[in-house]
């Protein structure tokens, strides 16, 4: 940040120096109004404190310059000699604030406080990037402009979707984009723990409330507070458990096993599963009334085979990863790994993804990446060596032929026309071309 300090008297534009310096600015000074006018002429600045009276002129002159060259430059307006149309105008030029002299130091400490906060507001980019959710396809977009809106607020969120698919990945973003991101995330699987020890974990116990307490647990709940709870399988927590958290989310109060003492917290929860919940209601296995409590609002995460237009750029992303953690060189990624991605099921959604482009890197020996999926690098990297004793071209280029009008017949299910159609080929050249290979006789056309 950048500050103009104009003041004729030298002994007050150090004290004003050395104030405004406490609050992190570069500082230039100006003691006439041509040297202001000159100073405003060679740089921007964020902030400029204005004298009026001064040797060669009103300071008004350059308050009148800056609003309109400059707009976005805060000023405030010290001085002892103003008439009220002088303060008039200043205000309406838009200036930030008006100090009489001779003004209270901490006065003028609060007004540039407050006018500091405004610039560092005004600078701060925008947090609107997730970068840690990596995709670009539409349902992406979707995804993280939900989190946009929904992170600021302390409102409930559930998470769905299918198992890989970046529940967590989410959590953490809505929290990173909250009020709360300097405060603890604590995560919680209620499917991976027997439902005694997930009780004693989220709610923290009191020594001798069981056997084997031998001292106070805090609970997860209690490490999460001033920050987010983030509750992964919510759909596995077993139902007496659910009763006990429901009257927490309803009081963000509870009491850790084998106390007395009721504790509050301030927490912010996230929940997230792979369930059906709404089946799982209907089956009794989950409870409508804190289904209805968690899921102020829903955020749901497609799987990975409705975006697979982001699958190139996952498999760059977790290359780089994985190249990084490993010390393997990634040159380049292979067409045909990509193709065979695309064409996969992907049920594991990103993790496989994941997992499928670690292992691809740890194997790999020429850098790169899936080249053993390449289908087409024969001809691709024209990669061609003729031995001493020669080869025979036209077997070669017969053979070639051959394998692609069986593959486009294959792909076009048999139908001439479209497999003709895939090969460049007129349905006369491939019937021609496919006569040579194949013996049968008086085949229906199609
Ligand atoms: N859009 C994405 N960009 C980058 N990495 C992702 C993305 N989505 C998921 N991942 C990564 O994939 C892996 C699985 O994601 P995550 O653990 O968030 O899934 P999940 O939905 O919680 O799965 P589960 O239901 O099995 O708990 C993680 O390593 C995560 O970092
Ligand atoms: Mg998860």
């Amino acid at each position: 940040m950048r500050a103009l300090i104009l003041e004729d008297e030298s002994s007050l534009r150090e004290i004003l120096s050395i104030i405004l310096s406490e609050f992190n600015y570069e500082i230039d000074e100006a003691g006439t109004l041509q040297e202001g006018i000159e100073k405003l002429e060679e740089n921007d600045y964020d902030l400029a404190l204005v004298d009026l009276r001064l040797p060669d002129g009103s300071g008004m002159e350059l308050v009148r310059r800056l609003k309109r060259e400059k707009p976005e430059t805060e000023v405030i307006i010290i001085t002892a000699f103003a008439s009220t149309e002088t303060v008039k105008e200043a205000f309406e030029l838009g200036v930030y604030d008006y100090v009489e002299k001779p003004f209270k130091l901490e006065d003028l400490k609060l007004i540039l406080r407050n006018v500091t906060d405004k610039i560092e507001l005004k600078k701060r980019p925008v947090e609107t990037e997730i970068p840690e959710i990596v995709g670009r396809s539409k349902p992406i977009e979707k995804l993280k402009e939900t989190i946009r809106k929904v992170a600021p607020y302390d409102v409930n969120v559930l998470i769905l979707g299918e198992s890989g698919s970046g529940k967590e990945l989410v959590a953490k973003a809505i929290h990173h984009l909250s009020p709360r991101k300097n405060r603890p995330f604590v995560a919680i699987n209620c499917a991976a723990l027997p439902p005694e020890l997930l009780e004693s974990e989220l709610f923290g116990y009191r020594k001798g409330a069981f056997t084997g307490a031998v001292s106070d647990k805090k609970g997860l709940i209690e490490k999460a507070n001033g920050g987010t709870l983030f509750l992964d399988e919510i759909g596995d927590m077993p139902l007496p458990l659910q009763a006990k958290l429901l009257r927490f989310l309803e009081t963000r109060k509870f009491i850790p096993l084998g106390s007395t003492e009721e504790r509050e917290v301030d927490v912010r929860v996230v929940a997230a599963t792979n369930r059906n919940l709404k089946e799982e209601i209907k089956k009794g296995r989950f409870r409508e009334d804190l289904y209805y409590r968690l899921a102020t609002i829903v955020i749901e995460v497609p799987p990975l085979r409705e975006r697979k237009e982001d699958i190139p750029l996952l498999v760059e992303f977790f290359a780089r990863e994985f190249s990084k953690k490993y010390g393997k060189e990634i040159k380049r990624i292979s067409k045909g790994f990509i193709d065979y991605l695309m064409g996969l099921p992907l049920e594991g959604n990103v993790r496989e993804l994941r997992n499928i482009v670690e292992r691809e890197v740890i194997l790999t020996e020429d850098g790169i990446l899936g080249s053993g999926y390449s289908a087409e690098k024969k001809h691709d990297e024209c990669d061609v060596k003729i031995p001493e004793e020669g080869v025979n071209l036209k077997e070669i280029l017969a053979e070639v032929e051959k394998r692609y009008l069986q593959k486009a017949l294959e792909v076009a299910g048999g139908k001439k026309t479209k497999a003709a159609e895939l090969l460049g080929l007129t349905l006369r050249e491939f019937r021609y071309r496919w006569s040579k290979y194949s013996p049968e006789k008086g085949e229906q056309e199609n």
